[in-house]
């Protein structure tokens, strides 16, 4: 039966920030995992990779791990007297199409595009409202 495992930063860091990944695993096995940040006081969180091994794909995997990433951060800034604003995460325009169509399922909005960022095609912001 597939697990969720947390692993926080070490050393942690300063104030309320915080690096957290969140691994899905079923037994030794990985199915998938995240890996969000927050500095801790404004919240927002920032996932910075999501992915599911392709074996394991199209299984709702995704979808869990996003969830519990969000459950995380809820958690962090509730208690610290706060509240979760935003999650945004970045998809790159070509590459992640699969990867973009996901986030629009799970309600991400497309909020912003980066050029000159990635090597022949943009960098796409999302960002899912949570307040
Ligand atoms: C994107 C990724 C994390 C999705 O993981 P997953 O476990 O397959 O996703 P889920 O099963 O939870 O799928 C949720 C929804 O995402 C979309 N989706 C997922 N895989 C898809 C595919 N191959 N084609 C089209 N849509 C897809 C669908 O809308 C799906 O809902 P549905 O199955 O009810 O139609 C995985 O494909 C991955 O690791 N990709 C490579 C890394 C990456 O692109 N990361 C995201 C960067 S933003």
């Amino acid at each position: 039966m597939a697990n969720f495992r947390i692993t926080a930063s070490q050393p942690p860091l300063v104030g309320d920030a915080i690096v957290e990944t969140v691994v899905l695993a079923d037994g030794q096995k990985v199915i998938g995992q995240a890996t969000w940040f927050t500095s801790g006081t404004d919240g927002h969180a920032s996932v910075l990779q999501v992915s599911v091994d392709p074996n394991f794909g199209r299984q709702g995997h995704g979808a869990a791990i996003v969830k519990k990433v969000i459950q995380r951060a809820k958690g962090h800034f509730e208690s610290r007297g706060g509240r979760l604003r935003r999650v945004t995460i970045n998809a790159e325009q070509k590459s992640q199409v699969v990867g973009r169509a996901f986030l629009t399922k799970l309600g991400f909005h497309h909020v912003g595009t980066l050029s000159n960022v990635l090597v022949k095609q943009d960098l796409m912001v999302y960002s899912l409202g949570c307040d």
